[in-house]
């Protein structure tokens, strides 16, 4: 009997729709085998795409402290199949799980969709993705959730090109920048190659034995890490839990918070991670073994 796959993402410019749609060519060009069903998750107000400025970081405190907001039902015909294998496409927004994503996983169906499955995570985001996915095995625990795979696709330039490119790309709508700067985003190559990892991942789902694949991703390019994008993401995630639950704690007073953490956002990037970068290098040698763990760590499930 055929084996039914739920492929579940959310979008805002289809960046992670066209990664999710080319990864699992290889199993809707093999009917026979296999069934494909695509669940985009839809909250009852979305998200404005292009972003106007102040309403992407008033969204910052609901997104980090992981407040869901309200979706549409999946259909019937995607709540009532019985599935073998869930790709879990996911964006990161504020170094959280976006808030479709988050709301989809405390909804009351995503346990009928979910629990007990196996599971791949698949994201497209700037490069900072590595404590999301943490965030993402607690629900994935309390689900019951086997998660088996990981493919987690960035913007390979540089930390600061990456963020002037995807803030131009977020406010105008715009992927292509103005010269001298590259296209935004992950690149069309990757995107465009990404069923590679569909073809690995298709023996594994036909045997429904997952062991040994993650290693086989790695190898082919899934997993990136960067271990100076890690120190920034922890360093971020304890501002951020400070900058949230102030804003959240003073509604009278959110205009001039989220200012506020607007302003250190923006010297985060700018001032303080050149230094921590430059400390971070010279640092090597102490921490090089730390950092190999930190890598390994991040590669694996
Ligand atoms: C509000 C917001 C915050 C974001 N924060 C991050 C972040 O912290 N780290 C990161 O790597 N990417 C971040 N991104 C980029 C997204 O993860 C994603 O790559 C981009 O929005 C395209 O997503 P799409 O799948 O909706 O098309 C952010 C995007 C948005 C809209």
């Amino acid at each position: 009997m055929a084996k039914n796959i739920l492929v579940t993402y959310y979008t805002q410019t289809g960046q992670l729709e066209e990664i999710v749609k080319n990864l699992t060519k290889p199993f809707w060009e093999n009917q026979e085998e296999f069934k494909v069903t695509y669940y985009q998750i839809k909250p009852k107000k979305d998200f404005p795409f292009p972003w106007p400025s102040d309403v992407f970081y008033n969204t910052f405190p609901e997104s980090y402290l992981q407040i869901p907001v309200e979706l549409e039902m999946p259909s019937e015909e995607i709540l009532n199949k019985d599935y073998d294998l869930i790709i879990f496409g996911y964006q990161v927004w504020f170094l959280t799980p976006s808030i479709p994503i988050i709301s989809f996983l405390k909804s009351d169906f995503a346990p009928k969709l979910l629990s007990g499955k196996p599971l791949i995570t698949v994201s497209g985001t700037r490069n900072m993705w590595m404590l999301s996915q943490e965030k993402l095995k607690v629900y994935f625990k309390e689900l019951n959730i086997k998660l088996v795979g990981n493919i987690a696709l960035v913007d390979r330039h540089d930390n600061y090109t990456s963020v002037i490119t995807i803030l131009n790309w977020l406010q105008t709508g715009n992927k292509v920048s103005p010269k001298p700067f590259p296209k935004a985003g992950v690149s069309d190559e990757e995107i465009n190659s990404a069923s590679k990892f569909g073809e690995i991942i298709l023996p594994f789902a036909k045997s429904e034995n997952y062991e040994g694949m993650q290693a086989v991703l790695v190898k082919n390019g899934a997993v990136e890490i960067r271990p100076f994008l890690i120190k920034v993401e922890k360093v971020g995630n304890r501002l951020f839990t400070v900058f949230s639950k102030v804003i959240h704690k003073n509604p009278n007073k959110r205009k001039f918070w989220v200012g506020v953490y607007k302003f250190y956002l923006m010297l985060a990037i700018w001032v303080i991670s050149p230094i921590v970068l430059i400390l971070f290098n010279l640092t090597t040698p102490i921490f090089w073994w730390k950092r190999k763990n930190q890598i390994k760590y991040y590669q694996g499930i």
